[in-house]
């Protein structure tokens, strides 16, 4: 391609003390340190742009086939952002057996921009996440994402019931969560079938 390619990172849990910032952060040092001439862009539900207290947009999304279309600025720039992207990498933790209500929004406001891309999906809980990682499936197929990479995985339980969180701002030299260092081999090939070919 020419350019820089852009990588969307969805990210979708902006939970308080939550696991989802640690996670986040483990892939984008992966994507950044292996792919250093992608731009990465990292968007949470409420950051840089928050959707969260935006109604969906009058025009039904499905309709719109340009994001200069949607009535809503705020939904506007979510759509650029989305459409600008090259790829994407979908992350989420599992929410009673699917994908948090917060990411679904995300999809909800817009509709075309997604189509066509390559995607990684990377779901995660306490125990497994295949559920929430079938749903996300579902969901992305739907908005035309190309699924070519993804798992979904368990952090260990203590990081669930107790007061331990993964520490975001991953750094492999200093990581105290070495959990991660046994699965980065497994994220490090999901990646690979998906950025390889930007
Ligand atoms: C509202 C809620 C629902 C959850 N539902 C499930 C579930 O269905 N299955 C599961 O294995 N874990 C479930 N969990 C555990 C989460 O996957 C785990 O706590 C994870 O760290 C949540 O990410 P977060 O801390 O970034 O919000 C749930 C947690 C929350 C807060």
């Amino acid at each position: 391609m020419t350019g820089k390619a852009i990588v969307g990172l969805i990210v979708g849990s902006f939970r308080t003390h939550g696991n989802t910032e640690g996670i986040a952060s483990w892939v984008q040092y992966y994507v950044k340190s292996l792919y250093p001439d992608i731009t990465l862009k990292v968007y949470t539900p409420v950051s840089p742009i928050n959707l969260m207290s935006e109604p969906i947009d009058p025009v039904v999304p499905m309709k719109i086939s340009s994001p200069e279309q949607y009535v809503n600025p705020i939904v506007r720039s979510w759509a650029k952002a989305v459409q600008e992207c090259n790829a994407y990498v979908i992350l989420t933790p599992e929410y009673n057996h699917s994908y948090s209500g917060h990411l679904k929004v995300m999809f909800d406001h817009i509709y075309n921009e997604f189509r066509g891309k390559p995607g990684t999906l990377l779901t995660f809980s306490g125990h497994g996440a295949e559920k929430s990682y079938e749903e996300l499936t579902n969901l992305t197929l739907k908005f035309g994402v190309k699924i070519t990479g993804g798992m979904h995985f368990s952090i260990p339980m203590e990081y669930v019931v107790s007061n331990k969180r993964i520490v975001p701002n991953f750094d492999p030299n200093t990581s105290q969560d070495s959990f991660l260092k046994k699965l980065t081999p497994s994220l490090v090939s999901e990646l690979e079938k998906t950025l390889d070919s930007l």
